[in-house]
């Protein structure tokens, strides 16, 4: 809405041609460059490239004091082996006055809702609150969180505080990624993780405290856990549930549970600054560039935090920022950039917390995480280009894509909040006053109600609550949806005519991934492929991430990229041969360096592929490799994937089989200059127009063969394949 460019999101391919081209008319460091004295002289001005204007003075909030029991606390119990300096910044935390007052309030009801400015304290403390308290003694305390990343070095930081190491009392568990022990007490988890739980434990006996954080974010897993949570602890009256949240619509959570009382902890905000553009910005990343150079030139110290919208957005921009910043040498202090995403690993996690030297400045490139979930001490400028990458589903359709889509209010208001925490803040919003009165929505859609239910039902189902509609929802998901999915797990053989769980069901609920995929990994024993079919679909579970293109190497690793796909096999059987040709080498760095591969990903492949191994054992799958068969494993993609199918037009564009709709061959596929008549592809993403992700040609006989529910021979019946002369439109 406040740009033109017609991809919709600023691709990284678009973003560094653009950058290319202004270099050439920018000239840094000459042109602008004032010939007088040098005092106080920036090297460049950015006048003529972006323009603000100070709309209005956000005050800090006020809270009513309605907490429910003010009086400050005089610590006695400080007794981990931690130094005195994290034990004195812990009692400077807001929530830390309300230590007593918390933990009466724990001890009077059985759940309480807490509300609190973030970076207070709540997710840090509250836990190691609850465990000085002695409740760890019954059991666990549990605490979610909607983002791995989150919970990672939320736990690595408690573990610090507590002087243990982490993984002992103090650990996490997030998907494919255990790392706790027997001795654990505090235990971070993402929600998802949690929801798991119970199938093994359906009452969480091993837990003295759930606390579901950062509700606010209304993820998909939180919401069921909110239904499932107050279903148990009226089973479990010794078991104490806290819902936390960042904003103040904490009525809504209190009625949700049967009016329980909020517990709300005085934040202590600066005033912030908000500052608008003049115009839309026709590119947000390119503006965001140009606006952190500009707050490192002429601001007075304090880091940057930068909102993205994914990775690849991420990654970019810090290409970008280095690029340009040594461009200037020492003509600017020394900026460090520090990314943050979700598969960053933990070492480069922790560069993002510590302190900024002295005369530097440190520009945090972060993705929705910083918003609620993560406290960067030290931020003082927020830029803020409006934008999130968010799943929108459509239940008419029954698709699925992700899109990069204009923020709430809410989430603005969020963001902009970053930068008061420790002082006066200021805020960029790389959007017009007008944009943000008029545009934005007051807040986001919860998860449930934008999303396909596939997971969600097949979870229910396995927890054995065969009754969707009377389930306790705080926003009741749309019933077409549920519906959706219930058909949908029906196609796939998960459930039988009467809505149960078959065995095939069961055995796909047992796997961390998206349904379709699970129903892959399960339809390999039937295709005797298992071992291959694990391999792709950890491949994929790795994202986008796998293959690189350094843009001075673009030919080179171009190559690289298509010599997997030869014989057309389809991206699906391209990643397999990455990976098994990685194996072959003994999984060596050199290799991946040499074919333009990205290391990180593979080695988190690998780790994924090894828990699916061990997952296909429990479930009784035999580990079986059929290498040769592509057919098969196009089969057993096929079996998964099936209502991803799409049919070639005239025009070189496709068309949805099941709800017909155009979608593209991505520009990354192998398959993008081939087109095969019939495929079935992982994912649609939304940028100009709904491009297909991880495309692999299918025969159209084999969706009869594989899904007689879902297709009949009328869908597949394809007249112009009768007239076409053979070759044209498929490989071989
Ligand atoms: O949950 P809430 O937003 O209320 O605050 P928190 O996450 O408990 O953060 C409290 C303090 O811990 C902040 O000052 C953070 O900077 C610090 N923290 C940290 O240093 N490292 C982390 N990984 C997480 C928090
Ligand atoms: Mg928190």
């Amino acid at each position: 809405r406040y740009r033109d460019d017609p991809e919709g999101g600023v691709s990284p391919q678009k973003a560094w041609e653009d950058h290319q081209s202004r270099k050439a008319t920018l000239n840094y460091g000459s042109r602008n460059k004032k010939q007088t004295s040098d005092q106080e002289d920036y090297p460049f001005v950015f006048e003529d490239q972006i323009e603000f204007i100070k709309a209005s003075v956000m005050a800090g909030e006020e809270f009513d004091d309605n907490v429910l029991n003010g009086k400050s606390h005089d610590n006695a119990a400080a007794k981990s082996a931690a130094s005195d300096k994290i034990q004195e910044e812990r009692k400077t935390l807001p929530i830390y006055q309300y230590r007593d007052a918390f933990l009466q309030a724990v001890n009077d009801y059985q759940v309480l809702i807490i509300v609190g400015e973030t970076g207070s304290g709540k997710t840090t403390q509250i836990p190691q609150y609850l465990h000085e308290a002695g409740y760890t003694k019954r059991g666990k305390v549990g605490c979610t969180q909607p983002r791995r990343v989150a919970a990672m070095s939320v736990a690595a930081r408690v573990a610090k505080e507590m002087g243990v190491k982490l993984g002992h009392e103090v650990g996490y568990s997030i998907r494919f990624e255990d790392c706790t022990s027997e001795n654990t007490v505090l235990k971070y988890m993402t929600d998802g993780m949690l929801l798991k739980e119970f199938t093994d434990e359906p009452d969480l006996a091993s837990y003295s405290i759930l606390m579901l954080d950062e509700a606010h974010e209304r993820t998909l897993p939180t919401d069921l856990l909110f239904g499932l949570v107050k279903d148990i602890a009226r089973l479990r009256p010794d078991l104490k549930v806290l819902i936390s949240s960042a904003t103040l619509d904490a009525e809504k959570f209190s009625d949700f549970f049967d009016s329980a009382p909020v517990f709300k902890i005085p934040g202590r905000r600066f005033p912030v600054e908000i500052h608008y553009t003049l115009a839309p910005e026709a590119d947000y990343m390119d503006a965001a560039i140009v606006t952190a150079l500009q707050i490192h030139t002429r601001e007075p110290p304090g880091d940057i935090l930068m909102f993205l919208t994914g990775q690849d957005e991420i990654e970019t921009a810090e290409e970008i920022l280095k690029q340009r910043t040594r461009g200037l040498g020492n003509k600017i202090a020394e900026l460090i950039i520090c990314p943050i995403y979700a598969i960053l690993p933990t070492e480069l996690q922790a560069k993002i917390f510590e302190p900024t030297p002295h005369g530097a400045r440190k520009v945090v490139l972060a993705t929705n995480i910083a918003e609620t979930s993560l406290t960067i001490d030290g931020i003082k400028y927020v830029i803020d280009p409006g934008f999130c990458k968010i799943k929108s589903y459509s239940a008419k359709t029954g698709m699925e894509s992700l899109q990069v889509t204009p923020i709430s209010k809410a989430s603005a208001n969020q963001r902009a909040g970053r930068s008061g925490r420790t002082g006066p803040g200021k805020c960029f919003r790389l959007y017009t006053a007008f944009n943000f009165q008029h545009d934005l929505d007051d807040n986001s859609v919860p998860e449930i109600q934008r999303t396909n239910l596939l997971n969600v039902v097949l979870t229910m189902k396995n927890l054995g609550i065969n009754n969707l509609i009377n389930f306790e929802f705080m926003d009741q998901p749309p019933s077409e949806a549920i519906l959706k999915a219930l058909e949908l797990l029906f196609a796939l053989s998960a459930l039988d005519k009467k809505g149960h769980l078959t065995k095939v069901g069961k055995r796909m609920a047992e796997f961390p991934l998206d349904p379709m995929l699970s129903k892959m990994v399960v339809a390999s024993d039937k295709y005797k492929c298992s071992e291959e079919i694990i391999t792709i679909a950890a491949m994929l579970s790795v994202g986008n991430a796998i293959f690189y293109c350094p843009k001075d190497k673009r030919v080179l690793a171009e190559n690289a990229k298509i010599s997997f796909h030869e014989g057309n096999v389809g991206d699906h059987i391209a990643l397999l041969r990455v990976y098994n040709s990685w194996k072959e080498t003994n999984f060596s760095t050199q290799w991946c360096y040499e074919n333009y591969i990205q290391v990180r990903s593979m080695k988190r492949a690998r780790d994924i592929r090894d828990q699916l191994e061990g997952l296909l054992e429990k479930v009784g799958i035999e580990l079986t490799s059929n290498p040769n068969d592509l057919d098969a494993i196009k089969k057993c993609i096929t079996s998964g994937f099936f209502p991803h199918t799409a049919r070639l037009q005239k025009n070189g564009a496709y068309t949805t089989l099941k709800h017909p709709q155009t979608v593209y061959v991505h520009p990354s596929s192998g398959l993008a200059e081939v087109l095969p008549r019939w495929v079935v592809y992982h994912e649609l993403v939304l940028t100009s127009k709904e491009y297909m992700r991880q495309v692999t040609e299918v025969k159209p006989e084999w969706l009869v063969e594989i899904a007689p529910h879902y297709y009949q021979m009328k869908d597949v019946d394809d007249p112009a394949l009768k007239k076409m002369p053979r070759g044209k439109g498929r490989i071989g």
